[in-house]
């Protein structure tokens, strides 16, 4: 049997598989099934009010977990799927409320990855898949990264090409941006019309439900200072451009979740990072930054 197909049993069967997508690492369970979903909650600690992303091998699947299907969601899927872009649309009725946590939408999504599209059609059912983290802890982007004891089982397919979590966009109502991530926003506005932004994006605030503040956090103290600032007191990493990490801003998100959880292991006092410039390339990486040091150093 193979490692696929091993997993595929065990997700048929109700279990947790960790498997790698093209954004971050997902912990999955058959999305049809309450109680397989009710472990995930359980085994990252995360609250019932934070909707999970469903993920599916083609945009046929997604069209039948949705009650409604719009243009834009067409459009959409047909420019970036499979990639790194959740869909929020009506979710239809055969998707259990523990999966959007009661909410009447869902958010689809076609992973580019070819492990992640093999489990999900060997399964034979839609894949919900949150991030392999416990709740409060950084997103995987390393096999390694995923905690012992978390998931069933581990599907390794190297480390994640983009390396933060897809854009998430709303197409229940007027188009919204939920959470920015390596697409440019102006890119999608051109294919779909204007995109409101959720009044919480890039502030560190709480754009949606599950956006919550914790996310995205080492737990090393994060600051975001300018490479002439003087750093805090005590021992620490800085995080500049061009210098520790890469000035372009997809290389810069391919390698930063794997800085952050090496750094994290180093017990540093702070980890300080030159803020990338405010432009919609870096909207994703920016937003994942200001998260990261919402908590102020106090020291
Ligand atoms: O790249 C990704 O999206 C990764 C990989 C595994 O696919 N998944 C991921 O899942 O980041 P998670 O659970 O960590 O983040 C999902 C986010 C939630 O924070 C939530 O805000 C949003 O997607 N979301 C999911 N369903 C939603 C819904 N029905 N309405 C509004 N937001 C939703
Ligand atoms: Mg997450």
């Amino acid at each position: 049997m193979s490692d696929i197909e091993r997993a595929a049993a065990l997700i048929r069967a109700g279990r947790l598989v960790a498997f790698p997508t093209e954004t971050v690492y997902g912990l999955g369970a058959n999305a049809l099934d309450a109680e397989a979903v009710a472990r995930i909650f359980a085994a990252k600690g995360r609250p019932s009010t934070s909707p999970v992303i469903v993920h599916v091998d083609s945009v046929e699947m997604a069209r039948r977990l949705a009650a409604e299907w719009p243009e834009a969601a067409e459009t959409l899927a047909e420019r970036y799927w499979p990639g790194p872009l959740t869909l929020v649309v009506p979710k239809a009725s055969r998707i259990p409320d523990i999966v959007t946590a009661g909410l009447p939408t869902v958010g689809l999504r076609m992973p580019a990855h070819p492990v992640a599209l093999e489990l999900i059609r060997t399964s034979g059912t839609p894949i919900a898949a949150p991030s392999a983290n416990r709740f409060t802890e950084l997103s995987p982007t390393l096999a390694e990264h995923v905690a012992e004891h978390l998931a069933d089982f581990v599907l390794d397919g190297g480390p994640a090409r983009v390396g933060i979590e897809s854009t998430v966009l709303s197409l229940a109502g007027r188009a919204e941006l939920l959470r920015p991530g390596v697409i440019p926003l102006p890119e999608i506005e051109a294919l779909v019309g204007p995109v409101e932004v959720s009044s919480g994006v890039g502030r560190g605030a709480h754009p949606a439900p599950g956006m919550h503040l914790r996310h995205y956090r080492p737990s090393t103290p994060l600051v975001l200072l300018g490479r002439e600032a003087p750093p805090p007191a005590g021992h620490g990493a800085w995080l500049r451009l061009g210098l520790e990490m890469p000035q372009n801003a997809a290389e810069y998100a391919a390698s930063l979740y794997e800085k952050l959880h090496e750094l994290d292991r180093r017990g540093l006092d702070w980890i300080a990072v030159e803020p990338p410039p405010d432009r919609p390339d870096w909207a994703g990486v920016l937003d994942r930054l200001r998260r990261a040091a919402a908590e102020k150093v106090t020291r």
